[in-house]
């Protein structure tokens, strides 16, 4: 078997580890750069620009520029089109998670930034992600948090409804944003992903208007957290214990027409498949993979009952 694409996870047809087109997508051509540091080098750098690097975040991560001459991504203070997030100590795995479950994502149909799993000058894998808040010449693209939004003094206090609420009144395309929420909200919950607090969200300026800013941080974090509550925030006043009637609840609460939140739920129905084969087919080791598999089947199971469950049975 020839793999999977270190970018899109689907299918390599031939040999290497990404499909051109990915590469083309994530650096401009059909080049895969170097990494001159590994990751013992990364808290060097990131202490170096500590304080002038826009990106913020618990778990460290670059900002970084592509040398086209070198052909290597350099690690800069200011400027950086790419960010990179190494292997936490805390998290094993977790490039190869989230590199994953964005390719879900984005297989799905939600908006993702390029993005793919590189390996740095160590050998070890580290995330990297074209940032979506730079334009093509490193120029600013202002975008803020939820948190920021909302005035928010802690990112896992607030609920689902309240981001909804934020989309709402300061989105320019409120009814394709909305929608956009809510799917995002079911890949979360069927992906096992409890970790989208106020932070994990934002909205992007596009000139003078703002609109919902493309998927980023998305994992699985089930797989490290097995008594995980369902959300990181509350959605129908709890964050355990979801069932489809909250997330019809939040369809309602944000406006939705019954219509549309029903065509985003088969929507998302219909991908069970795709999931599951995105993840069996993964790099992950074996045992990751089956866990992960076996997270989504629950959470199918969980919205749409013991139909969905039939649907796909564990390797
Ligand atoms: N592709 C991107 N383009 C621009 N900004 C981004 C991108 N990805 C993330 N960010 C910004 O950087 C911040 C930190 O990124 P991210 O959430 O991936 O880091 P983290 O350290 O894993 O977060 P957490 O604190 O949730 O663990 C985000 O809140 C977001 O504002
Ligand atoms: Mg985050």
């Amino acid at each position: 078997m020839a793999g999977s694409c270190r970018c899109c996870h689907a299918p390599l047809e031939a040999g290497g580890r990404y499909h051109p087109r990915c590469l083309s997508r994530l650096f401009g051509r059909a080049l895969l750069p170097t990494i001159p540091f590994g990751r013992a080098e990364m808290p060097a750098l990131v202490a170096r620009d500590q304080g002038r690097m826009s990106i913020s975040g618990v778990q460290m991560k670059l900002s970084a520029r592509l040398d086209n001459g070198t052909g290597r991504l350099e690690s800069v203070a200011t400027g950086g089109t790419y960010i990179l997030k190494p292997e936490p100590e805390r998290y094993p795995l977790i490039p190869q998670n989230e590199n994953l479950c964005m390719s879900m994502a984005e297989a799905v149909g939600l908006p993702v930034p390029p993005h793919g799993l590189l390996a740095m000058a160590d050998k070890s894998l580290c995330y990297v992600v074209k940032r979506f808040d730079r334009a093509e010449d490193g120029t600013k693209i202002q975008q803020e948090t939820v948190f920021q939004i909302l005035g928010a003094a802690e990112k896992y206090a607030g609920s689902l409804e309240s981001v909804g609420k934020a989309i709402r009144s300061h989105a320019a395309n409120v009814g394709l944003d909305v929608i956009d929420f809510f799917e995002r909200v079911l890949f979360c919950f069927l992906t096992g992903n409890g970790d989208m607090h106020l932070k994990n969200w934002a909205l992007l300026y596009h000139g003078r208007d703002l609109a919902l800013a493309p998927c980023y941080d998305l994992v699985c974090s089930r797989v490290y957290i097995a008594n995980e509550e369902d959300s990181a925030l509350a959605l129908n006043g709890k964050k355990n214990k979801l069932a489809r009637v909250d997330f019809e609840a939040l369809a309602e609460n944000l406006g939705i027409d019954p219509k549309a939140a029903a065509n985003s739920f088969e929507r998302l129905r219909l991908a069970q498949e795709k999931l599951r084969e995105m993840a069996i087919g993964s790099e992950l080791p074996f045992g990751l993979r089956r866990k992960l598999a076996g997270i989504i089947k629950a959470r199918y199971k969980r919205l749409y009952g013991r139909s969905a469950a039939d649907a796909s049975s564990l390797p």
